[in-house]
């Protein structure tokens, strides 16, 4: 591993970086052509990559890896923030100012299959980037150039191999080609999109191994990404953990791995199977519950549907206080003696501020209270008003805040379990210790790191 040291200049600098995609459909979306919504992919990241560091970018499948990746590398413009490399504001630079610097940072991309053009050698996709680049003196150079790098990735003797088609060769040998055809400009920065995760498992370790040599031998800076935690720990010096398009947990991989701070880390790192059987956890599993829609992300954290420890400043939703009475009714007694005082929940309307349930009464609206004081369910806590309105009982959520990044021990965490939020809770929006579906957990704000 590469001690990084965070005083030097970035190779790669992001400020508040969004990017997000137009959705088109709806009526009005296809008469007008005008997106009918966005889908937040990347949804205000700041992230630094230092020399001769090997960044992870990790989140569950949807999380925003290769739209941040991407990003990165400018092959996606960002609708908003400031892209840096090497000092050098990219975020809006035209392509013909950027190609200088496109030989500097390359891509290696998941899938070899889709990365290579059937129909072009593999000497000729390897001497490609030369020739754009302007940095072979002829035909020949570059064929050399290029029988060298593949010599060195392992594609040998080249001479074999640079007349041959992609479909000739093996996964693993494909992504080998892949990797010389990104290194063959002499990058400083490598962006690898989950580069072992389309490659059969017997070759995926000699790959990894092969990227570090590489990153050793080329003085290299890799962004790594990947789904999978324990590939990261064992190649990354420092990690970001996404989710929804937002860095939840950063800092150096041994802190993260060693004190994970975030709720969702901890949930990621809980489902890492152990290759020890005698240290399998037999609760692995990812955090319940599906990734929630990029165009349509929950409001507050945008993890709280999913956390075991969201409270009362999360950010609760009116659908969120349907899920709670469904799941308090799966227990036959409870939903006999409650059930009846709403009807049919099919019938209560609610939005992303609250639910109304309408031939409601007094009853409801008591026993809804009775709810939040005994905290029966952490959204009780977000609850901020219940009236009687009309024939119908409205209650209201509290719209709850975004926690910002900040830094809890070596790592920089957001999670309003970590702020002066939870610091200055009033009783009702206590993180609570023992509640509701996670009763008998230890839900205080954990201590810092170290
Ligand atoms: N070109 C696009 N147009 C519209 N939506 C997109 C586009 N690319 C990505 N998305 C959406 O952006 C979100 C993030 O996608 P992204 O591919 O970056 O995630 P990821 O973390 O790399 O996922 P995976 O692990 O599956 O590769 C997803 O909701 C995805 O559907
Ligand atoms: S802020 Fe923290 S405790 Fe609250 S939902 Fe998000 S991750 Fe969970
Ligand atoms: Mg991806």
């Amino acid at each position: 591993m590469t001690p990084v040291t965070e005083q030097s200049t970035p190779v790669l600098r992001l400020r508040g970086v969004c990017t997000h995609f137009p959705v088109r459909g709806g009526f009005l979306g296809s008469l007008f052509g005008r997106p009918s919504a966005w889908v937040r992919a990347v949804d205000g990241v700041d992230v630094e990559v230092f020399p001769d560091e090997i960044l992870g970018l990790v989140g569950e499948s949807g999380s925003g890896k290769t739209t941040l990746g991407r990003t990165m590398l400018r092959l996606v413009e960002p609708v908003a923030g400031t892209v840096e490399f090497e000092g050098r504001d990219i975020t809006h630079m035209s392509e013909p100012d950027l190609r200088p610097l496109r030989r500097r940072m390359q891509p290696v991309f998941q899938d070899p299959h889709a990365a290579l053009n059937p129909a072009m050698t593999v000497g000729d996709a390897v001497a490609h980037p030369l020739r754009i680049h302007g940095l072979a003196s002829d035909r020949a150079d570059a064929r050399a150039q290029a029988a060298e790098m593949l010599e060195r990735v392992g594609i040998a003797p080249a001479s074999a191999f640079l007349d041959r088609y992609p479909d000739d060769l093996s996964g693993g040998q494909k992504q080998r080609v892949v990797i010389a055809r990104a290194l063959v400009t002499r990058p400083r920065l490598v962006v690898a999109d989950e580069p072992v995760a389309m490659l059969d498992m017997s070759v995926r370790a000699k790959i990894l191994e092969l990227l570090l040599e590489l990153k050793r031998d080329f003085g290299l800076t890799y962004v790594f990404i990947t789904h999978d935690l324990a590939t990261a720990k064992f190649v990354c010096d420092r990690i970001a953990i996404l989710y929804l398009g937002k860095v939840v947990e950063t800092g150096p991989a041994a802190a993260v791995y060693s004190a994970p701070q975030h709720p969702y880390t901890r949930a990621l790192l809980e489902a890492v199977p152990s290759p020890d059987p005698s240290h399998r956890n037999p609760n692995r599993r990812l955090p319940s519950g599906d990734v929630p829609d990029a165009a349509d992300p929950p409001r507050g954290c945008r993890f709280h549907p999913r956390c075991p420890s969201a409270f009362g400043p999360c950010g609760w939703e009116g659908h969120d206080l349907i899920g709670a009475l469904e799941e308090r009714w799966t227990d036959p007694e409870t939903f006999a003696a409650e059930a009846s005082l709403v009807g049919s929940l099919s019938g209560a309307r609610h939005n992303r501020e609250g639910v109304f349930f309408p031939n409601a009464g007094e009853d409801l609206a008591g026993l809804l209270r009775r709810l939040q004081v005994t905290e029966a369910h952490p959204v009780f806590s977000g609850v901020s008003s219940i009236a009687s309105r009309g024939s119908g009982v409205d209650v209201r959520m509290r719209p709850g805040s975004e926690p910002p990044l900040q830094p809890i021990g070596r790592q920089l965490v957001a999670c309003h379990l970590h702020g002066v939020i939870a610091a200055a809770l009033p009783a009702t929006g206590e993180p609570p210790s023992v509640r509701g579906r996670n009763a008998g957990e230890d839900r205080r704000p954990p201590g810092p790191a170290t």
